[in-house]
């Protein structure tokens, strides 16, 4: 039977809008945050804070609540389980992370926001993202475009993408994975500058994608992100024209595919974006085997 992804979409922005409201008064109260900062298995760069707890748990009720037969994965609750496993199957299951970007949470760096994915037969079909600090809430359903503040993505358009120099990257270094993957990091952020482009990090994968989908920025990319913080931003950059992929050729997946065809594993933990273009996949195949080929990769477990 065919989701009513629509009418899905409007029941669930409403949830997020009043969740969205708990964050901005938060993000207003330094004294709530300074108070709740924990850090996450003894990693002192990845941050939780009892805003992510509350808002995860107030979006868990209330989709339980409205969508009774869906099951449910949150940052916090996976974070906490004895697996750390994120296990997708055939059923509708929303994805959801509470507070994408905490380390600007904190600091009270605006680009924060939250994410509620859908995902159903292990494909991302709907997404809601809320900054509620800038006021951008940003949607999409699976073959029906997305949105930001219901105007549609992308909102800069046709801006010619002719090579990769004076490329606008993306990137993140995320918290600390160890000395390796912060110099494999750091070597990619490198290889795109010496191009020479210019690279941003905004703190905040979703507003990230969010920035590529819009039309902002044309590239990103990042090693050790989380299926909750890529996959409501999934179908929002697909639906504005973007591509998603992974740091290389999944296995099994034959040359004749084009790297813009490729199956991208929400669990994979890197991932590699490019905005829309005229040109079309063709061309933003031909761009992303450009970017792969300065692009260093390393081992990094799975969700
Ligand atoms: C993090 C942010 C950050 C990215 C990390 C993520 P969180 O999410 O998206 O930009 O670099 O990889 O884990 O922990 O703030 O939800």
């Amino acid at each position: 039977m065919e989701l009513p992804l629509e009418e899905i979409l409007q029941k669930t922005k409403n949830v997020v809008l009043k969740a969205g409201e708990k964050v901005k008064e938060a993000f207003k109260s330094r004294e709530i945050i300074n108070s709740s900062v924990e850090d996450k298995e003894s990693n002192p760069t990845d941050l939780v804070t009892a805003v992510d707890k509350e808002v995860e748990n107030y979006i868990f009720s209330s989709l339980k609540e409205l969508f009774p037969s869906f099951l449910l994965i949150g940052e916090e609750t996976v974070s906490a389980s004895e697996s750390k496993k994120v296990i997708l199957t055939d059923t509708p299951t929303w994805v959801i992370d509470p507070l994408d970007g905490t380390m600007n949470f904190v600091h009270g760096f605006p680009f924060v926001c939250i994410c509620v994915g859908l995902v159903v037969k292990k494909e991302p079909v709907l997404g809601i993202i809320f900054n509620p600090i800038l006021d951008e809430m940003y949607t999409g359903i699976k073959g029906k475009g997305s949105f930001m503040n219901d105007k549609k993505l992308p909102l800069i358009q046709n801006t010619p993408l002719k090579s990769l120099q004076r490329c606008l990257f993306i990137t993140e270094y995320g918290y600390f994975l160890g000395q390796n993957e912060l110099d494999i990091k750091v070597a990619n952020a490198k290889s795109m500058l010496s191009l020479p482009s210019q690279v941003r990090s905004l703190g905040s994968c979703a507003m990230d994608m969010c920035q590529i989908a819009k039309g902002s920025a044309d590239f990103y990319f990042e090693i050790g992100i989380h299926t909750w913080d890529l996959a409501a931003a999934t179908v929002i950059l697909r639906e504005s024209g973007g591509v998603v992929v992974g740091y290389k050729r999944p296995k099994g997946i034959d040359n004749s595919i084009q790297i813009a065809d490729e199956p991208f594993d929400l669990n994979g933990r890197k991932v590699l974006c490019i905005r829309g273009v005229i040109e079309g996949k063709e061309y933003q195949s031909k761009m992303l085997g450009e970017v792969r080929e300065r692009l260093k990769d390393c081992e990094i477990e799975s969700d």
